[in-house]
Parts: structure tokens; sequence; C-alpha cells
């Protein structure tokens, strides 16, 4: 089992991979691949249940995927995001829900979204023995905020804003830092700043490590950003598969002798 330990380690003499994924069956395939990091993101709220962002993510419907996620990985460490506003209004309820993410689900550590109000809380987690891995740059849980998904560190103020949290976040005992849709310049001068590992995405190839929505990365979503990458075309395999199921039920071709069975002893029924 990876470690917050290794994954620091790791830092500026090998790149981290990290990947989302949100059901068993996902998560087995990204682990043994070799992703350092499977990350249960709140991501699954566009990327699977269909919302259109990541805002009505619940804490248990979170702890769900988790627990999933965890009983199938065996190598890589597992990061649950926590989701908005389960953190950061009430510090007893936040460190609950993170601590829940550990004791319940198996995770190994949480993700935050994070700002100025993470910073004490961050201290806190990691005082009770909850990793935590800090995000800055575009925060998605702030959509209603940005109105949309817009670039992030864009002018000098706010690049030295995203650069003192990124520093205020490590010196809180954060173990890693996720990037999000930052110039990779800024990204750069972060991952020099800083000691602990930088994750970016849409942040440029200068951070410790990448990741990516699963979703995106295999082509199953039908829309994706443009700083990701398709990998493969999933969605197509499985356009491809149902049809073919279909058309295979209707043509009586499906099933087979060989998918049935007949019980020789069996009397009449009635
Ligand atoms: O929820 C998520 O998948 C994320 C990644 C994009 C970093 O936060």
């Amino acid at each position: 089992m990876a470690t917050v330990r290794d994954l620091r380690a790791k830092a500026g003499e090998e790149p981290i991979t990290m990947l989302t994924a949100y059901d068993a069956p996902t998560a087995e395939i990204v682990d043994e691949a070799g992703v350092d990091v499977v990350l249960v993101g709140d991501s699954v709220g566009n990327a699977r249940l269909g919302y259109e962002t990541t805002v009505p993510v619940t804490v248990d419907g979170i702890a769900h995927h988790v627990g999933a996620v965890s009983r199938a990985v065996e190598d890589a460490l597992v990061v649950a995001d926590m989701p908005f506003l389960s953190f950061g209004v009430d510090e007893k309820d936040s460190l609950e829900n993170a601590g829940r993410m550990l004791k319940e689900e198996g995770a190994h550590a949480v993700k935050l979204e994070s700002g100025p109000h993470t910073v004490d809380l961050t201290e806190k987690m990691v005082q009770l023995g909850i990793p935590v891995m800090a995000h800055l740059g575009l925060t998605p849980q702030r959509v209603n905020q940005y109105g949309g998904y817009p670039r992030q560190g864009t002018d000098q103020d706010e690049a030295e804003r995203i650069l003192d949290l990124a520093r205020a976040h490590e010196d809180a005992g954060a173990f890693s830092l996720v990037l999000e849709h930052v110039p990779s310049n800024l990204a750069a001068e972060i991952t020099e700043a800083i000691d602990i590992p930088t994750i970016g995405i849409g942040a440029g190839p200068h951070c410790d490590g990448q990741v990516l929505v699963l979703t995106d990365a295999v082509g199953l979503s039908e829309w994706s950003p443009s700083f990701s990458k398709q990998f493969g075309n999933v969605r197509e395999e499985m356009e491809t598969a149902v049809g073919d199921y279909v058309a295979a039920v209707d043509s009586g071709e499906f099933p087979a002798e060989e998918h049935s069975h007949e019980e020789a002893d069996l009397d009449d029924l009635y």
C-alpha cells in the first residue's frame, strides 16, 4: 500500500500519477495500471451521477464511492474528495466528515478544495492524523461564484495569492497540492517554491505529477475540458457492445444454447 510519505519521496524524482475512480471495477483497473493515487473525486457528480456540477454531491454519496474504491485498491493511495460544504462551515462537522472517510470507508487521506478558510482546518486535521491534499487554482465547488470554470492565476495579484496559499497549506501540514487550470509558468514557480508534491490538471508539465478525471481520460465522457486528453474511446466501445446486445436479443441469436441449461429430471408443471 502506498503512503503519503511514498508520495512525498517520489516528488521531483519520478512523475506522480493520479486518476479518479468511483467504483470497484474501475478502481481495480486504475490500481493495476500502477497509478500512485486514486482520487474518489466529487467529479463523480457530473462524471457519473448526471448532475451538472459537483455542488449536489453529499457526504453519504461520496462515502459510498470511497468504500467501493477502497475495497478494490491494493497498492495506490486512496484519497477521498470532501464535497461542497462538508468542511469549512463547522470545525467539528468538518473533522467528523473527513474522519469518516478514513475510519469507515478505508481512504488514506482527504482532499479539500482550499482557500484561506482551510489553512487552520488543514492543520487541525493533520494534528488529528488525517492527511490532507490541498487543491488551489480552479476549485470547481465555486462554480456558482465563478459563473463557469475560468482559468485562475492569470494576473500578478491572483498568481501571488495562489502562491501564498500554497505556502500556507504546506506550512499547515498538507502532504500534496492539486493545482487546477492555472498557467504552466505559475505551476512551475509554485512547484519550485514548496517542498510538497504538486499535482497538476490543466497546469502544464512542470508539476510533480498529473491528474485527470477517469471518464475524460478513457473517453467515456461526452464532453471533456480542453486541458484533458482522451487516451481511449470507451464510449464508442460501449455503444458497439450495447448495440450488439440489443441486435442479438432482437434477432434471437442471444441467448444461444451455451447460455442456457435444461433439467432433464424436471416434471412437467401442472
Ligand atoms: O473531483 C475531482 O475529480 C478533482 C480533480 C479534478 C482534481 O477534484
